[in-house]
Order: structure tokens, then C-alpha cells, then sequence
């Protein structure tokens, strides 16, 4: 039994809002690229539907895999943003795809929730519970971003992303000449959490905006998906090296680069959009994955690295698997 990646797909909302936008609270264009690398990010209207965005990325990854809407066990939606109190945005997503044999539900472990629902995908295949699992991480930020902070406002977006996950153990591995390791690496994660740090980043129940240390929220970013992801190639008997490409939680330019730096991983393996969609939170690393997969930084085959660190704070990285067909081939666009 090998869990890989085998659809990838993303969805963002129409509204592009450019750095300028927030000259009204006093920020500018070059604070911000400066400081963070973002230059414009998503917003979904007050009224949208974001379990719309989830679908659409959902549909998109399911179509890529080969795989039919009946055939999927789970769907997992990490989120901390959904639709409703509830029910939550993955029993609307699981039925309006027609996986009506799905168990569904939503996970919140904030900006780190879709390191942890991949997790929970690999268990649910390696333990034969499952054979397919949707996992789709989808957020509109702006419900809970106080608009008129200068500090938080300008890194926050909306979005969604998704991957369907799958046994690949018995797939004829014809491209296992393109990659060193790829789909044949057993996923490995580690995931972890420290309550003890919430007063660093929060949004409490009666608020209901994002509170943030910027600074200390920073280095313990740096810190702990370092620290996760260095345990991670180690339990596989890994280096930086053999991951094809590392996609870390796209918070700020300078904290994926600072991870990747500690790790060793080569520029060209690293990957970084948080230039156009900012921080979407549990979308963030599914979101660029589907992006890094249209431009073509995806073989039919690799292994990838990811990391991810949010309010708790939690954190997880880990590596896993892909088996993708070309994207010259993909006729379902989205976002
Ligand atoms: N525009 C202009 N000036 C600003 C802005 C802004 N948007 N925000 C802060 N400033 C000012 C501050 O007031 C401060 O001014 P002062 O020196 O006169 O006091 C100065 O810029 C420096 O502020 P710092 O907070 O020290 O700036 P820093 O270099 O640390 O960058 C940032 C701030 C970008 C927030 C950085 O700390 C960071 O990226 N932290 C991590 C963010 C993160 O990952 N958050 C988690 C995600 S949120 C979630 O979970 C969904």
C-alpha cells in the first residue's frame, strides 16, 4: 500500500486585489513587497459561497485523477472559515460532486489543517479504511480580517485548493526512470501543536478578527516547519535533495525561504506564489500545487515536501508521492 498524490486542483475567487488597495489604511505597495512578496491576492464577495471555491477545486482534482466521484471513501475539508456553525463545507462539497458513498467532514488545525488532513488521507488508505480520499482545503480570510489593520490586513486572501489521494502500489510505474524516488517513498508526516503560544495568533469569539505577534509569529514559523520537515527526510533516510519540489505554507516569501534555506533546498525546488493569491491559510499549499502543476514544475511522477504552520500554533510537514498526467492534457480549468 503506497498513498500518492493523484489529481491536483484549484479554484480562486474573481476579485483581484492589487497592494494599492490598502493606501487607504496606510500601507503601500513597496512595505508590502518588501516585507511579505505578496502583490495582489483573491477576495470573495460578503455574500459568496465558499464551499462553491471548494467544489470547483474539488471537481478539478477528481477530474485530473481518473477517479469517479463514487469511488471517493472521504472527503476532508480543512477550513477554518466555512460556509456555516454548521454542518461544515464538506458534506455540501461531497454531495454536489455526487460522492454519495463518501464520509465527510470538516478539519480545523488553522493555517497547518491541510498538512494535517493529508496525514489523515495517507492513515485512512495505508490502513485499507479507504481507497480514495478527497482532501480539499478552502478559506475566505476576509470574514475574519479586520479591514481596517494595516498589520494583518494587506497578507490575507481567499481561495481553495485540493489533491485526491489514492493506493498507487500496484500502478505500472512506466516513468520510474524520470524520477529518483517519487510515488515508490512511503509518506511519512509529523505533525505538531503548542497551545500554550495562542495569544500569538488568534481570533477570539466575540472579535472574530485575526490577532497576530507579526514578528514572534515569524521566527516560531521558521523554527517548527524546519525542525518538522528535517524530522521527516530523516525518518525516510532523505535529503533536500531527493524532493522534487517543496511546498511550504505561502505566509510570506521571506518565511518559505528562510525554510528552505534551512533544509537545503535549491531555489529552483522551492515554491513560492504567495506573489498572487497571499496567505489563503488551509488553501495555501493544494492552491500551489494545482498553480506549480499548470506551469509545468510537476513530471508525471516526483515526491513532494510540504510544511505548514498556523495559529494554535500547529505545524506538520511531510512528504509524499505524486502520479500526474501532463497538464497539456487537462481540459478542466479552474481558477
Ligand atoms: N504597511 C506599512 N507599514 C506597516 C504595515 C503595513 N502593512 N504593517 C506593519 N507596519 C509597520 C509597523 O507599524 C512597524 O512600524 P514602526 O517601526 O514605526 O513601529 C514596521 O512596519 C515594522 O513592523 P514589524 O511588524 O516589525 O514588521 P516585520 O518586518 O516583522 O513584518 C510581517 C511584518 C510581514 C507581518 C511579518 O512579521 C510576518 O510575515 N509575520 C508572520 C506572518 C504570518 O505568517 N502570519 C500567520 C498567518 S495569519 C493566519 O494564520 C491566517
Amino acid at each position: 500500500m503506497t498513498a500518492a498524490i493523484v489529481g491536483v486542483g484549484s479554484a480562486l475567487p474573481e476579485r483581484v486585489v492589487p497592494n494599492s488597495h490598502f493606501e487607504a489604511i496606510g500601507s503601500s505597495d513597496e512595505w508590502i513587497v518588501k516585507r511579505t512578496g505578496i502583490r495582489q491576492r483573491h477576495f470573495l464577495p460578503e455574500d459568496g459561497h465558499l464551499a462553491d471555491l471548494a467544489l470547483a477545486a474539488s471537481r478539478t482534482a477528481l477530474a485530473r485523477s481518473g477517479r469517479t466521484a463514487r469511488e471517493v471513501g472521504h472527503v476532508v475539508v480543512a477550513t477554518t472559515t466555512p460556509d456555516r456553525a454548521t454542518p461544515g463545507l464538506a458534506v455540501e462539497v461531497a454531495a454536489r460532486l455526487g460522492a454519495d458513498r463518501a464520509a465527510a467532514f470538516d478539519l480545523h488545525a488553522a493555517c497547518a489543517g491541510f498538512v494535517y488532513a493529508l496525514d489523515h488521507a495517507v492513515a485512512l488508505i495505508e490502513s485499507g479504511r479507504a481507497g480514495t480520499v478527497l482532501v480539499c482545503g478552502a478559506e475566505a480570510l476576509t470574514r475574519i480580517t479586520d479591514h481596517e489593520d494595516r498589520s494583518t490586513a494587506v497578507l490575507l486572501g481567499d481561495g481553495a485548493g485540493a489533491v485526491v489521494v489514492a493506493d498507487v502500489a500496484d500502478a505500472t510505474d512506466t516513468d520510474a526512470a524520470d524520477t529518483v524516488l517519487g510515488p515508490s517513498v512511503e509518506p511519512a508526516f509529523r505533525l505538531g501543536s503548542d497551545g500554550e503560544l495562542i495569544p500569538l495568533l488568534y481570533a477570539d469569539r466575540y472579535d472574530r478578527k485575526l490577532r497576530m505577534d507579526g514578528p514572534e509569529i515569524f521566527v516560531q514559523a521558521v523554527e517548527r516547519m524546519s525542525e518538522a520537515a528535517r524530522d521527516v527526510l530523516a525518518r525516510r533516510e532523505l535529503t533536500a535533495d531527493d524532493v522534487d519540489l517543496f511546498v511550504a505554507h505561502q505566509a510570506n516569501a521571506r518565511i518559505v525561504r528562510a525554510v528552505g534555506k534551512e533544509l537545503g533546498v535549491a531555489p529552483e525546488r522551492l515554491y513560492l506564489n504567495v506573489d498572487r493569491v497571499a496567505n489563503t491559510s488551509s488553501a495555501s499549499i493544494p492552491l500551489a500545487l494545482h498553480q506549480a502543476w499548470r506551469e509545468g514544475r510537476l513530471g508525471p511522477t516526483g515526491l513532494l515536501g510540504v510544511a505548514a504552520f498556523g495559529a494554535g500554533v500547529t505545524w506538520g510537514a511531510g512528504v509524499i508521492g505524486w502520479r500526474l498526467t501532463e497538464p497539456e492534457a487537462d481540459a478542466v480549468e479552474a481558477g
